[in-house]
């Protein structure tokens, strides 16, 4: 009986892990675990740059140290077919950031449950922004960026660029990856 149910809820998670590109992504190359919250049904996790990858981020903030010489925010959302995760993973990550700063020098903030992850990541280190600031621009991607495909699977991925969260003006990205997310 046991091993029924285990085997049933084995099989479950390999359905689920089977239904790549969707996995949840091994941690990335040069990013690190800043801060971890446990919900009922999943894991809120933040990343950042590792600092043995500081060079590239120093070059890469080089244009959030600018002032800003033209208005940002226009958030067009910009869809994608590829890196996509499930709408249901990315609604709760939505729902369930937290009211605080953003902590320090953070990439992304990735919401994992049972083995399928959906991440808001960006490229710049953000300048004073509480973490709903990043609804904004997911919500859009949410509202634009919706398909089902052929399993009935009703998935999302797409970016904003010209996007102002708090003080920086940047590209959003709402898909199944931490990292690689534009940075300009
Ligand atoms: C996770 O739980 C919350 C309630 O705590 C619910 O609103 C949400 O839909 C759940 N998400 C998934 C993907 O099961």
């Amino acid at each position: 009986m046991l091993s029924k149910k285990y085997l049933t809820f084995g099989a479950f998670l390999a359905a689920i892990v089977s239904a790549s590109p969707l996995s949840a992504p091994a941690p990335e190359e040069g990013l690190i675990v800043i801060q971890q919250t446990e919900f009922a049904n999943g894991t809120l996790t933040w990343y950042g740059e590792d600092p043995a990858f500081t060079k590239r981020s120093v070059d890469a903030d080089v244009p959030s140290s600018k002032p800003l010489h033209k208005r940002c925010g226009s958030a067009l959302p910009q869809c994608s077919n590829i890196h996509q995760s499930f709408t249901s993973v990315c609604r709760t990550l939505i729902d369930n950031l937290p009211d605080t700063q953003i902590p320090e020098s953070p990439r992304s903030t990735c919401y994992n449950v049972a083995g399928v992850t959906c991440c808001i990541s960006w490229g710049k280190v953000i300048d004073n922004a509480r973490s709903p600031a990043l609804r904004y621009a997911a919500n859009k991607v949410m509202d634009a960026c919706v398909a089902t495909n052929s399993k009935g699977e009703v998935l999302v991925s797409g970016q904003t660029r010209d996007t102002l969260v708090g003080g920086t003006c940047l590209n959003q990205c709402l898909s199944n990856r931490a990292t690689n997310c534009d940075s300009s």
